[in-house]
């Protein structure tokens, strides 16, 4: 192994991008082929049997995004890495590699809404799955049938912090496989593998990418793991990751170790600003010393991302609405983990029913904290939350 492996910043900015194939070249080359070709019909036919090590077919794998995966796979401490077409093609492929018909999945904590709805699709082939609070939840909800345990720390939408060492001994002691979504906090500030979790997925879409110019995912294990689903869920179910792509996340990986550190600074000084104001219930990052998960995230995390929420004092979606409306710098949209800061109110957008399961109050706010001056993005809020009823 290379003596630099364990150091992130050449990982992100350098690892595997000294090969001969790179001419020279500062960026790695964009392999566009859809298809690769042999000298002859015996080489082609021994590549087939492995088309996630042999360059076959733009669906099976690229030297492109091969080099990403190396990257990613070095930077979670993963013995493999397979990068897929979005967060949810990764997600959906390790779940489904993971169960049969029959299985049970145990949930724990709230997770991102289409995961929810993928392991409810999964009902109609026969495997359930519950939803969990807490470990003690999980020693209640456990089935003969049970195999996998789902989770994400911070906790989605909620920003909960689960002792992750502990969920995944717990797991590991009844013969689970633990899944882990790691996307709130990179694989710079939070490394699962290393805790214990067997297999960890990321939406590249988000911080990874960094610019809100690509949509990808991967899914960081042993390759025990990682190989079976990148022979089949990859090449069956088509989430493909383009080269394209592939190269965007490349470029996005070697700031990663610089805008990190400030989407941190500039998050947690919007957030403590929050929470002094008036209009303001409760803020929920756990970055802040007041969260009640402040102490094990220090334990367990070296940094905190910038996505957060915020709770209006207020039970009104008119209200909130009127907020988001107000605000001029921030601007109203979906994902995060960009440059720009942008803002959104779960509860007008969620369906109910789905709003119920993750526990996500009316009055709730999440803000994406950019890379925009701290003061712009405060000044912003104040003005904005000068609107509010109750301080009018
Ligand atoms: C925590 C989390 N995981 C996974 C995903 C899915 O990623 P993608 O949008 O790349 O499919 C998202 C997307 O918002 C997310 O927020």
């Amino acid at each position: 192994m290379d003596e630099h492996i364990m150091d992130d910043e050449w990982i992100c900015g350098r690892l595997g991008e000294d090969a001969s194939w790179q001419l020279g070249a500062v960026n790695p080359p964009v392999f566009e082929n859809s298809l690769f070709t042999f000298a002859s019909a015996a080489d082609l036919a021994e590549a087939i049997k492995d088309e996630d090590e042999r360059y076959v077919y733009w669906r099976g794998t690229n030297p492109t995004v091969d080099l990403l995966q190396r990257k990613l796979a070095a930077l979670e401490r993963a013995e493999r890495a397979k990068c897929f077409g979005s967060g949810m093609g990764a997600i959906s492929a390790a779940i489904s590699s993971l169960v049969s018909a029959g299985d049970h999945v145990l949930v724990l904590g709230s997770v991102y809404g289409p995961t929810t709805q993928f392991l409810r699709y999964l009902a109609k082939f026969g495997v359930t799955h519950t939803h969990v609070g807490d470990l003690d939840g999980c020693d209640s909800a456990i089935r003969a049938s049970t195999r996998l345990l789902y989770f994400e720390s911070p906790s989605y939408m909620r920003y909960e912090i689960f002792d992750v060492a502990a969920v995944a001994a717990w797991a590991s002691a009844r013969g689970l496989v633990s899944v882990m979504d790691n996307t709130w906090s990179t694989p710079l500030f939070q490394k699962p593998l290393t805790m214990g979790v067997d297999l960890v997925v990321h939406s590249l879409s988000k911080y990874v990418g960094g610019h809100s110019d690509l949509v990808g995912g991967v899914v960081a294990g042993p390759a025990a793991l990682v190989r079976p689903l990148a022979l089949t869920e990859y090449q069956l179910y088509g989430a493909a990751m383009s080269p394209h792509d592939g190269a965007k996340a490349i470029k996005g990986l070697r700031t990663l170790p610089v805008r990190m550190p400030a989407h941190q600074e500039r998050g947690l000084a919007v957030a403590a600003f929050l929470a002094g104001h008036p209009a303001v219930r409760a803020v929920h990052h756990p970055g802040l010393p007041a969260h009640p998960g402040h102490a094990q995230a220090l334990r367990q995390m070296t940094g905190f991302s910038s996505l957060f929420g915020f709770e209006l004092d207020t039970d009104s979606g008119e209200e909130v609405a009127g907020l988001l409306d107000r605000l001029r710098h921030f601007r109203v949209g979906v994902s995060w983990g960009g440059f720009e800061s942008l803002a959104v109110a779960p509860a007008l957008s969620v369906e109910e029913s789905v709003r119920a399961t993750m526990g996500v109050p009316v009055g709730l706010v999440r803000l994406s904290v950019g890379l925009e001056p701290a003061q712009t993005l405060i000044e912003d809020l104040a003005l904005a939350l000068e609107g509010v009823a109750r301080l009018a």
